[in-house]
């Protein structure tokens, strides 16, 4: 394949299989149609980007049914709420402010904003999210961001302080769009905000089921600065997040025209020392990612030598890599519960494990439950400390296979 950012040929390090949508939940009428790919990953090492080789087509994935809802985490809309607050204090120093946001959803981060007067634009291509955004007071055109969209903006709203993103960049192929979007949106001095899961945090904890189809790129510092030097932006500060598993909030200005925090050099340098922009890290991630398969495959095989009930605790999209690449299916893994009701009474991409409302975990509850959304455990572990208490069993496999 050719890299989708410097165009050189790469080729991918692995195959994790046959993959479905990983946000494509199935009613079981469509489970005899559902589409899949292969899913392989691929390391550039001309300019350090990671990334998947094939990526269905954007329309596939985001529609008027899209299953993912940003407000379900608690802790997430505290995050925005910081991540606004944030923006806010350090970049909206101009009279009258804009600010958009690339895929802003179901308006969790933007309404921050609303809140405070703010002009803002939420740029969503999902409509179902869009809509609830909406009824949050969040002004939201439903499109994909663009180098037209940006144009569009620019005539009806005149030019952006900043332009904001988070876990959507990551979504967007076509990178070289974005960029000049951005370059076309942004005032002199406006700022580029985003975040996305990390490629340090994902290869520090194998946490590959941050490798799905709509990831079509794991970031790191190293390949930010690459992609949009050549549009004139630089990087001026890096902010790691704990959010998803381990994330990095990159801002870009262009050149000059802001100061480069410290941040910048130090984060580039510790991508160094863990080998980052290193071939042989990704031989080494296969290895692990197979380990990985092979030690919960056992595990939950020995749950059900032991006569033990498991379910999966959220149907995440993460969950679809995990459970396809390790072929687990309702045989080892009864139901899965999540409290979002477009996936409940459907079936998990692929492997088709029938989703269940979390009132079913509540009321009858298993003795082993798989923690799927490890990501948000904190949350999670404080809620269900009836559960853990009356002895149920996590299992989670990041960032090595293990009962907690
Ligand atoms: N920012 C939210 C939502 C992330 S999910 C959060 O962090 O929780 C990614 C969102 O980006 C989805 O709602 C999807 O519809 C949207 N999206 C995907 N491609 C996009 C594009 N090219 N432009 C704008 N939004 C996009
Ligand atoms: P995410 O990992 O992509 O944020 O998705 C989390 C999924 O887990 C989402 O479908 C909602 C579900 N979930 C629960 O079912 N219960 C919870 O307590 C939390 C935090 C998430
Ligand atoms: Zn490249």
């Amino acid at each position: 394949m050719k890299c989708r950012i410097c165009q050189q040929e790469i080729s991918s390090f692995m195959s994790y299989g046959k993959m479905p949508i990983a946000n494509g939940f199935l009613t079981s009428e469509q489970l005899a149609s559902e589409y899949f790919f292969e899913l392989k990953p691929a390391f550039c090492e001309h300019c350090l980007t990671f990334q998947i080789e094939e990526q269905p087509d954007p329309e596939v994935m985001f529609h008027d049914h899209y299953a993912f809802f940003s407000r379900t985490s608690k802790r997430m809309q505290e995050h925005f709420g910081g991540y606004a607050t944030w923006v806010f204090d350090n970049y909206l120093d101009g009279k009258d402010p804009f600010v958009v946001e690339i895929g802003s959803n179901d308006g969790i981060m933007l309404e921050n904003f609303a809140k405070r007067g703010i002009r803002h634009l939420g740029v969503e291509p999902s409509a179902n999210v869009a809509e609830e955004a909406r009824k949050h007071g969040v002004n939201t055109v439903v499109r994909f961001f663009g180098p037209e969209t940006a144009d569009d903006i620019v005539k009806e709203y005149g030019h952006a302080d900043a332009l904001i993103a988070a876990n959507v960049m990551c979504h967007i192929p076509d990178m070289h769009g974005i960029a000049k979007g951005a370059d076309s949106l942004l005032k002199p001095t406006g700022v580029l905000v985003f975040e996305d899961p990390y490629l340090g945090a994902m290869i520090e904890k194998t946490s590959y089921d941050q490798i799905y189809d709509e990831h079509v790129f794991i970031f790191s510092a190293l390949s930010v600065a690459n992609m949009f030097g050549p549009y004139g932006f630089e990087l001026i500060d890096l902010l790691p997040q704990a959010t998803h598993g381990g994330s990095m909030r990159y801002v870009l200005a262009r050149k000059g025209a802001r100061t480069v925090q410290p941040s910048v050099a130090k984060i580039l340098t510790d991508e160094k020392k863990a080998g980052l922009h290193l071939p042989e890290t990704y031989e080494q991630f296969r290895e692990k990612c197979e380990t990985s398969k092979r030690e919960l495959v056992a595990m939950l095989q020995a749950e059900k030598a032991a006569g033990r009930r498991v379910a999966g605790y959220g149907a995440t999209s993460k969950s679809t890599t995990i459970l396809n690449y390790c072929g687990i299916g309702p045989d080892l893994i009864e139901y899965i519960s999540d409290t979002t009701p477009i996936k409940q009474n459907k079936f998990s991409p692929g492997m088709h494990i029938p989703v269940r409302p979390y009132e079913e975990f509540k009321n009858n509850p298993p003795e082993t439950a798989v923690l799927f959304a490890w990501n948000h455990a904190e949350e999670i572990m404080d809620k269900e400390k009836a559960f853990t208490e009356s002895g149920g069993r996590w299992i989670v496999h990041v960032p090595k296979v293990r009962v907690l």
